[in-house]
């Protein structure tokens, strides 16, 4: 089943269906303020930091998206009343219709009825601590209407446990007032006049305003029918204490053929309402303000754009695969509809991958998200899970709770800084690819001699942090050379504590190597000596110990015990997705080996689909390999479609030089090929979740937690450097596709260092792999490209064969 259909010209997703089977998300905000919200307007916004900064109320796993930030009508003639978002008042679709454009940081809610069209553009302008609600509202009939518009949204007391818990005190620490046109929410024991300080304004002049939730909603009522609505107006009440909402009531004449159009305001700040509030009277500063997103998002997207025969893989990387992984870059694992915000803090290996997918289209972020993580690395090379770059920033480290941009409390050190015993054997290693990729993006070599803290005291050069990384997981290795699993690996769930993983060790000799290729390019030739003979000892230890030649693919790691996990006598845990498409990323293995390993994982993984994550599923609870064993079978670490490692798959099978594996594991895992098959996939097409049920499980397909995974960023990296194979080096750009035999070829437009690269590639042999002459503006190239002059544009040609 259908619900809606990509709009590729404006990069939109629209919603045709409102009633989809759960709330299809999408993210407003690209600084500071966000907003979480769903294709009924159903929502919540944060200012930096969802658990402390929250501007608006969120009750999750409720069946529906409440409250959420909506807009009412009614006809003042009948009374009849409806919403321009399908929820909350949920008129019959046979009466209404609707239609939700999701589109990069805005979404924009239209619905027609009785005559009337009416539509909201939801976005937060850039520079603004602010979400603006364009709303339009035009008479269609042949007859004058009188229309009554309400905003409604639900104030959060701020800290999400105050929303959800202890409502003994928070009943009482909030109040709203009204002043022209704003109603503002203020927490009393609110030190500053920023966070905490809300406020909804419009740019009319309300006809009545309501500051108190339950006098909008009335008793024994809800969102879809709040007595203000029904009976017109509101009832002007402002005060302290309870729960708080932001209402402003304006009637409106609108004779047959014409509109009105005006805005709400939600934001921050004492005093910014009515800033805004002026601001915005002046329609054009809306029109500018929304040109603003759009062309930050047109200038992001440029940096690599794509036209290949698979249209599925074009409207995903040129739009929504970038969209998501900057989306994971900005705001980690924080804030979804299913990640509500109860925690603080980044995991490390996810933001050490995400950082890895953006170098492009977003350097700042990127460089600023890897010296957070460089200072929440300790001396000994590890990094802390669930670091807060807050606890590691001298700038905010002595300054006051109060008067902190985020009221985050720092930890003491013992609490913060974990021992080896809770660390994970790969967080650290992500670091060095990572800022490699950021290097060879900008070209600013001077990062790797900037000196930043370690969490636990010292300091060194980033090149010498990268050094600590290597250094640590060469120092834990057991009993057979293998890298210590620790607390866990990339997998959260497998805790092999002082058995090995495979994975870490492949994970290591790449990250090893990608490092031996920075000391080359830095000239420094004691390292590449030292890291040369660290990567070969790694590799040895790898090919010894982790082949299982009985079924012809690698293991997934040892316990503590010796006994090995993914051999082919086990019944269950057979077959494993990291350790094997590892084994070929890594570049550690032979051709040989690593076929029938992609091989043993088309076998047993593989599935419509996308891959599963191991196979059987674990059905025997064994601590020696952690708590994966104890999850239900098919489900998430267990046996389900876990999509981030699915990339990986890309990866393995470019390298490869077997372009059609590779494109049948891409196609399985893109959502947009599950676009007619919704009532099997359930969640959005346009976003990658975090797990696919697995063939173990009854509801086989169904996706599970939209948006927030380490998918994206993988998923954009494997496609855009590996399958297209247009990647950078520290020579220079590289093209090396592997693609499908029967592409003719494709084009690629790449932006780098103020360059433009229009890039043709041609496969009249019907090649997987293999370049016969690449030619730019004319001239041959051999090897990489190097960096042209700022400001140019240049052709490139590429024959395969
Ligand atoms: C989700 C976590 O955010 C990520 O860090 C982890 O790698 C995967 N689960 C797999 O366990």
């Amino acid at each position: 089943m259908k619900y809606g259909y990509f709009d590729n010209d404006n990069r939109e997703y629209v919603i045709t269906r409102p009633d989809v089977p759960a709330p299809w998300t999408n993210y407003l905000g690209t600084e500071k303020f966000c907003t979480v919200i769903s294709h009924n307007a159903g929502g919540y916004s944060f200012y930096n930091s969802p658990e402390y900064n929250r501007v608006t109320k969120f009750r999750p796993n409720a069946s529906f998206d409440r409250p959420g930030h909506y807009v009412y009508l009614r006809d003042d003639e009948t009374g009849d009343y409806w919403s321009i978002s399908w929820q909350p008042v949920a008129k019959s679709l046979d009466e209404a219709s609707y239609e939700i454009r999701h589109g990069l940081s805005y979404s924009k809610f239209k619905c027609e009825y009785n005559g009337i069209t009416a539509s909201k553009t939801l976005f937060v302008p850039k520079g603004e601590d602010a979400e603006v609600w364009d709303v339009v509202i035009k008479n269609d009939s042949d007859k004058p209407r009188t229309i009554s518009a309400f905003s409604f949204v639900e104030f959060s007391f701020s800290h999400i446990e105050s929303d959800n818990q202890n409502h003994q005190m928070s009943l009482y620490s909030a109040g709203t007032s009204y002043e022209d046109g704003v109603i503002e929410c203020d927490l009393y024991y609110n030190t500053n006049e920023f966070e905490g300080f809300y406020y909804l304004a419009s740019t009319f002049d309300p006809d009545s305003y309501d500051g108190q939730r339950d006098s909008f909603l009335g008793l024994y009522r809800d969102e879809s029918n709040p007595i203000a609505v029904e009976q017109g107006k509101c009832s002007n009440t402002a005060q302290t204490c309870y729960n708080h909402c932001g209402s402003l009531h304006k009637q409106f004449v609108i004779q047959p053929g014409e509109e009105v159009r005006f805005v709400y305001i939600l934001g921050l700040g004492k005093g910014n309402g009515a800033k805004l509030r002026a601001k915005y009277q002046n329609l054009e500063n809306v029109d500018a303000a929304f040109a603003g997103i759009k062309a930050h998002w047109d200038e992001r997207c440029a940096k690599f754009q794509v036209k290949s025969p698979n249209e599925g893989l074009d409207t995903m990387l040129n739009t929504w695969t970038l969209y998501q992984a900057e989306t994971c870059v900005v705001w980690s694992r924080f804030a979804s509809f299913i990640e509500v915000g109860g925690r603080t803090g980044l995991g490390y290996r996810d933001t050490a991958q995400d950082a890895m997918a953006v170098p492009h289209s977003n350097p700042e972020m990127t460089k600023k998200r890897l010296i957070d993580l460089l200072r929440g690395q300790v001396k000994a090379g590890y990094g802390l899970h669930l670091f807060d770059p807050d606890w590691f920033d001298p700038e905010k480290a002595n300054i006051e709770p109060s008067k902190s941009p985020t009221v985050v409390p720092t930890p003491s050190d013992e609490d913060k800084i974990h021992g080896i015993e809770d660390t994970c054997s790969d967080d650290h290693l992500w670091l060095v690819p990572t800022i490699c990729r950021y290097v060879m993006e900008t070209g600013e070599t001077d990062f790797f001699n900037e000196i930043i803290p370690f969490a636990d005291g010292g300091e060194a050069t980033v090149y010498d942090h990268m050094k600590a990384a290597l250094d640590f997981t060469a120092e834990h290795v057991g009993r057979t050379g293998i890298a210590k699993g620790l607390r866990a690996d990339w997998n959260d769930c497998l805790n092999l504590g002082g058995g090995e993983s495979s994975m870490v060790a492949f994970l290591h000799y790449w990250a090893i190597t990608e490092f031996i290729d920075l000391a080359k390019f830095l000239g420094k030739d004691e390292d590449i000596a030292r890291y040369a003979d660290m990567a070969g000892g790694v590799q040895n230890a790898c090919e010894k110990h982790l082949w299982d030649e009985d079924g012809g693919w690698y293991i997934r790691g040892i316990t503590k015990h010796g006994d090995k996990v993914g051999t082919n006598e086990q019944t269950e845990g057979k077959v494993h997705l990291e350790s094997n498409t590892w084994a070929v990323v890594s570049g550690a293995v032979t051709q040989e080996r690593g076929e029938k390993a992609m091989n043993a994982v088309d076998e047993y993984l593989y599935s419509d689909y996308g891959l599963h994550l191991n196979a059987p599923s674990f059905a025997t609870p064994n601590d020696d390999i952690g708590f994966v064993t104890r999850v239900y079978q098919g489900v998430k670490e267990n046996g389900a479609i876990f999509s981030h490692p699915n990339p990986w798959a890309w990866v393995a099978e470019a390298k490869l030089g077997r372009g059609d594996q590779a494109m049948k594991f891409y196609d399985a895992l893109n959502p947009y090929n599950q676009n007619d098959m919704i009532e099997k996939r359930i969640t959005e097409p346009y976003s990658y979740v975090q797990f696919i049920m697995g063939r173990d499980h009854q509801d086989h397909g169904r996706a599970n937690h939209p948006w927030l995974t380490g998918t994206s960023g993988w998923a954009y990296i494997a496609a855009t450097n590996f399958i297209l194979g247009v990647r950078l080096s520290f020579d220079g750009l590289i093209i090396d596709p592997c693609i499908p035999t029967d592409w003719p070829g494709f084009d690629v437009t790449r932006q780098w260092r103020g360059a433009t690269y229009n890039i043709n590639v041609v496969n009249p042999n019907h090649v997987s792999k293999g370049i016969t002459s690449i030619t730019l503006n004319g001239e041959t190239v051999d090897g990489a490209i190097a960096p042209q002059a700022e400001g140019t544009i240049n052709t490139v040609t590429v024959v395969m064969g």
